[in-house]
């Protein structure tokens, strides 16, 4: 694909996650005890929704295996990943291999899944699902959260796993 190529002629799905790869975003581990064991997946289309009441969404593909399993879960973990989880987000995103070997992972009391040394912990409900073309928009009310400062996120841009270098914000430019 042209670096300027026309939006309108753009045919192939490789093309299209080019375009939207430009985007960065974080990565969330979407997990939880299905049947005694530990159920998860990766994902980079977690969005905040609303603060009254809190809710987050993520975008689920209609051909996912794995997120039928977690729907019938009562309670889910999300887990924001942090920069040194490049590793486990492939696994979490592999379907041969056995996501959390060797993985250190925290249950809470209702069955929700957390990594540890993750950014950001948020304990969920599903509230809401919308289907979207070829996936489902998933929304989840918040029920529990736990932030750890000191970790760094994993950034998922140009289909590469990076880390943020520059932690000082340009004054004139802070949010
Ligand atoms: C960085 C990254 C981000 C991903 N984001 C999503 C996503 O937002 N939604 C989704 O359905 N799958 C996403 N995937 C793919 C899933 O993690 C997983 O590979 C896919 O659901 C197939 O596995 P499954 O059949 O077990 O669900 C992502 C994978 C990676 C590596």
């Amino acid at each position: 694909m042209s670096e300027n190529m026309n939006m309108a002629v753009m045919a192939s799905q490789s093309d299209l996650r080019r375009v939207f790869s430009v985007f960065p975003t974080g990565v969330v581990a979407v997990c939880a005890m299905v049947e005694g064991r530990p159920v998860g997946f990766a994902v980079n289309s977690f969005n905040s929704v609303s603060l009254k009441p809190p809710l987050v969404s993520i975008c689920v593909a209609r051909t996912s295996t794995t997120w039928p399993l977690l729907a019938q879960a009562p309670r889910l973990g999300l887990s924001v990943l942090g920069a040194q989880h490049g590793g486990l987000c492939r696994k979490l995103a592999s379907r041969s291999a056995d996501r959390f070997k060797d993985e250190a992972w925290t249950v809470s009391n209702d069955g929700a899944v957390l990594i540890d040394g993750a950014a950001l912990w948020l304990e969920c409900s599903m509230s809401a699902n919308f289907t979207a073309g070829d996936h489902d928009i998933v929304v989840f009310d918040v029920r529990e959260a736990q932030l750890f400062d000191a970790v760094k996120p994993l950034v998922f841009h140009h289909s590469q796993f990076r880390e943020l270098m520059n932690e000082e914000c340009v004054p004139t430019q802070c949010a």
